[in-house]
């Protein structure tokens, strides 16, 4: 590249240069004009020039150091006038977004201890379905069959139609009761030893209040085994008791009856509101009852293919939504299912303990 040349490749890139940021403003300077620019080197090749032509190449090139100077100047004014971008505006005074997390039902937080406290001591867990016939939710659990819990008061009914054209309807499936349904049905499908338990929904036909609801949550267990006595179920409650409501808690056993267990008991744990010393939540007794239990009926085992003399077992069953009332302390059953956020929002696992 000629002189000529070199000057004006150097006057097309001052031409084209567009730096913005001052930064790149002053790289332009130091490039162009600066010891090592790019200006200064055709500066220097000045002195090379024959004495003859020195004027027209001495005029050509303070052109083209003026054109320079100007091109930064330029450049300079301009990057001052532009904002720097700093990224969006942020108000450091706003009030924070929180974000909504959404939170476990109580009910499954609940049902997920009791499930996790079993589950320690070797109980499976067993489902079943909630449209159930006659046999495993009422038959082979020894109710005799003009037993008052089968009336339809007490149970929903579902109508099978057997035949389309006759529209002939079946009464033996109905909604179950209780998930000792499910114990039949492992029972009837296994050989012990067996420990089980069977978590799930159930329906009864009550009116709905703040203490009674048609469809509640239910944890049942059963453990069938040789030799199972009454004192292990015993021991059993106690450590479920401690387990979930904390080792002061006292259980006691109150003679009951059930079709399907003999002896049966309510099991009645200390109040937790008042420690026991009264208060309305245990109608001041200092005792809230929390589940029904009993040694299995012998006839059960029998119904469900287990030979009484060779096997014994326990069976107990709960009520999801008791055990959450006496954690949670909230005062109305219906608040469980009307499933508003606000209610909903103050359930969190750490809180388990209320
Ligand atoms: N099935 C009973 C109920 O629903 C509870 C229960 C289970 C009682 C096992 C005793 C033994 O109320």
């Amino acid at each position: 590249m000629n002189l000529k040349e070199r000057i004006e490749a150097v006057e097309a890139e001052i031409a084209a240069s567009d730096a913005t940021s001052p930064e790149a403003v002053e790289a332009f300077r130091v490039g162009m004009l600066g010891r090592n620019g790019k200006v200064t080197a055709l500066l220097d090749a000045f002195k090379e020039v024959p004495a003859e032509e020195k004027r027209a190449w001495g005029q050509r090139l303070n052109q083209l150091k003026n054109a320079a100077r100007v091109r930064w100047e330029e450049l300079k004014a301009q990057a001052e006038t532009t904002p720097v971008d700093k990224g969006p505006e942020v108000d450091l005074t706003r009030p924070a977004l929180t974000e909504h997390t959404g939170s476990l039902h109580p009910i499954s937080i609940v049902r997920q201890r009791i499930v996790d406290v079993f589950a320690r001591i070797g109980y499976t867990v067993s489902q079943g379905p909630e449209v159930e016939d006659e046999h495993h939710n009422f038959g082979a659990l020894n109710f005799p069959p003009d037993h008052p819990a089968r009336d339809m008061q007490d149970t929903f009914f579902v109508q099978e139609l057997v035949s389309a054209n006759e529209e002939q309807k079946r009464q033996d499936l109905a909604l179950r009761t209780h998930t000792s349904s499910v114990q039949v049905r492992v029972m009837e499908g296994g050989t012990p030893p067996i420990r089980t338990i069977s978590p799930g929904r159930v329906y009864r036909n009550e009116a709905i209040s703040a203490r009674a609801h048609c469809m509640f949550h239910q944890v049942e267990g059963l453990y069938v085994d040789k030799g199972v006595s009454f004192a292990e179920l015993k021991g059993t409650l106690d450590y479920f008791a401690k387990s979930i409501f904390g080792p002061e808690v006292k259980i006691r056993l109150r003679p009951s009856y059930f079709p399907f267990t003999e002896p049966s008991a309510e099991v009645d744990m200390s109040c937790t509101i008042c420690g026991g010393s009264g208060c309305a939540v245990c109608k001041h007794s200092g005792w809230v009852e929390i589940m029904g239990c009993g040694m299995v009926d012998p006839a059960v085992l029998t119904n469900c293919g287990i030979d009484p003399e060779v096997y014994s077992g326990f069976a107990f069953g709960m009520g999801v939504e008791r055990v959450a009332q006496l954690i949670y302390r909230v005062p109305d059953l219906r608040l469980y299912w009307e499933n508003d956020v606000r209610f909903l929002d103050q359930f969190t696992d750490g809180a388990f303990r209320g």
